[in-house]
């Protein structure tokens, strides 16, 4: 799908990039001849997927411990890559913390331990990596990895909907902000794809059937999916998009807001009912 040095000369910094869809846009990344930091709390995962990262792809990639909602830890990591690898010129915010619950059953701070992972998180690595480039005249880009809850809202997940939500604002915020610096951001929605981090917290037992069924395609999303249009954000080609919000769910959120979208449950024999009620109302 793209040219083997579409990232060539790109360093990026992946917030969470150790599992999950943020290993995954890694890896891409890295064969599409990319450099890498993967920078999230727990090392020895870090430093082991770096380990297998270098060996599927032949690529480069510094494992960094980072909390991102510490500010100062947030500068330190900045200043290792930039020692390390020279420059930096993506930032992917993809770190994330979520559980499913009753909003009433949290205490303030199970609230807190969410928001301050995915919005304090995000804003620390912008502010500290946009000073950065403001400060050396460098242009780069930033994408966000958001939910489509993160327009919709959604019971269950509030901690997470309302830090998604803020997430998705600072992206098309600063996308006019910063554009005059050279510091253009993007975000990516995603519908459901099967990780461990995101599975054994979000899906109870017995009903990733359900979840399937609510989405049009029929199936989950495919890690290379994902990893294809990040690539695409991140990379020169897509520089004049700014600002946006790229939903890849496979239609899951237009369905749910669809009025009649619930009619896919109707047999051609009650579809042939249906039209003869209405044919009849027509006479009347
Ligand atoms: C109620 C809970 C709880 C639960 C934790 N808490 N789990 N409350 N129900 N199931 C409460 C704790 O009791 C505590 O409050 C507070 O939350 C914070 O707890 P900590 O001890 O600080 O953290 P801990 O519970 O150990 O871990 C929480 C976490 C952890 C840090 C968020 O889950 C984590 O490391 N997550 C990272 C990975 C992740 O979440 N990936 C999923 C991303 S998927 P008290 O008051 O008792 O002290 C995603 C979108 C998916 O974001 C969309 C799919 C379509
Ligand atoms: P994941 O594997 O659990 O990824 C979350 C990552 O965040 C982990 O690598 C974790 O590493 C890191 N992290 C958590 N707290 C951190 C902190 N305080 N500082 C630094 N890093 C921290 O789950 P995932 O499914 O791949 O999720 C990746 C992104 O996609 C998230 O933004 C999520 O909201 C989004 N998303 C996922 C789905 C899905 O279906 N999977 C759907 C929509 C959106 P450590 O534990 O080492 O810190």
């Amino acid at each position: 799908m793209f040219q083997n040095d579409l990232l060539q000369g790109k360093t990026i910094f992946i917030t969470g990039g150790g599992t999950g869809l943020g290993r995954s846009m890694g890896e891409r990344f890295l064969e599409l001849g990319a450099k890498l930091v993967i920078a999230s709390r727990k090392i020895d995962t870090l430093e082991k997927s770096a380990a297998e990262m270098v060996e599927a792809t032949g690529g480069e990639v510094l494992p960094i411990a980072l909390d991102v909602r510490d500010y100062k830890a947030v500068e330190g990591a900045l200043e290792k890559t930039l020692q390390h690898f020279g420059s930096v010129e993506i930032l992917l915010n993809n770190a994330a913390g979520n559980f499913v619950s009753p909003t009433e059953a949290l205490s303030h701070k199970a609230f807190d331990v969410i928001t301050d992972i995915v919005l304090k998180g995000s804003y620390n690595t912008t502010l500290a990596f946009g000073k950065h480039w403001i400060n050396s005249r460098q242009s780069a880009r930033v994408l966000n990895i958001v939910t489509t809850y993160a327009t919709t809202g959604s019971g269950y997940v509030v901690p997470s909907s309302i830090a998604k939500a803020g997430v998705q604002t600072l992206t098309r915020s600063l996308a006019v902000e910063w554009a005059r610096y050279g510091i253009t951001m993007n975000a990516i929605a995603p519908g459901p794809f099967p990780t461990d981090g995101a599975w054994d917290r979000l899906l109870p037992p017995g009903l990733e059937a359900k979840f399937v069924d609510r989405i049009p395609l029929k199936r989950v999303g495919e890690h290379i999916e994902l990893a294809n249009l990040a690539s695409f954000l991140v990379s020169d080609q897509s520089q004049y998009i700014n600002g946006e919000v790229i939903t890849i769910d496979g239609g899951e959120w237009l369905k749910g807001a669809g009025e009649f979208n619930f009619l896919d449950v109707l047999s051609p024999a009650e579809w042939k009912a249906m039209e003869l009620q209405v044919r009849e109302a027509n006479k009347k």
